[in-house]
């Protein structure tokens, strides 16, 4: 196995891959490129390249992935799905190692998956990956409890400063 040494990071802006990016940045071992959407307003700290792709255009999105050796996929939630697009660029621009966007409950666990269909896309996207040929590693860490605990706060004091429906 070749030595991985070009990595491109989606969602490097986002709440888990802004930290994520700046641990990759510390550890001054890899070449970090920030894939990101034509459309998003993302910055990025120095040190990291950064290209813009519209990710329903595949021919651009191969070439942004192309040369790199590992790719780390951070999408938020509501938009897993996005993911499916961006193995299969990846898979065609050769890349060889995928760390998707897990981060969350053992999707392996069939029983789990039964009960939570949120989390079928995330089977899909491993599925791809292997079908594909590349490899790929799932970073299983459960419920971050301080995440959770501190949006639902903040959807509820949302909902506190809501005014009362007017009859
Ligand atoms: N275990 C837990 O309790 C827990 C809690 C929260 C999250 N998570 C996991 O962590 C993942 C990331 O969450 P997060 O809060 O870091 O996500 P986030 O900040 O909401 O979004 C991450 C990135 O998604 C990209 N994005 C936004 N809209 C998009 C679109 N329409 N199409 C494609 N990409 C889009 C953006 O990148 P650009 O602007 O650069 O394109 C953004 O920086 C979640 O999906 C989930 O799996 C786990």
């Amino acid at each position: 196995m070749s030595a991985i040494k070009n990595v491109a990071i989606i969602g490097g802006s986002g709440t888990l891959g802004t930290p994520t990016l700046r641990y990759l940045l510390d550890i001054k071992h890899f070449n970090i490129t920030a894939i990101t959407r034509s459309s998003s307003s993302a910055t990025f700290p120095l040190g990291v390249k950064v290209t813009k792709v519209d990710y329903d255009n595949k021919h651009d999105l191969v070439n942004a992935f192309r040369g790199h050796d590992a790719a780390i996929l951070i999408v938020g939630a509501s938009v897993m799905h996005t993911q499916l697009a961006l193995v299969e660029a990846a898979g065609e621009a050769g890349v060889q190692w995928i760390v998707p966007t897990e981060f969350s409950s053992d999707t392996a666990n069939k029983k789990l998956m039964e009960q939570i269909s949120f989390f079928n896309i995330k089977d899909q996207t491993r599925a791809k990956i292997q079908n594909l040929g590349m490899n790929y590693i799932a970073v299983i860490c459960h419920l971050w409890s301080a995440f959770v605990s501190f949006s639902l706060f903040r959807v509820q004091k949302q909902m506190l400063k809501l005014p009362y429906p007017e009859h």
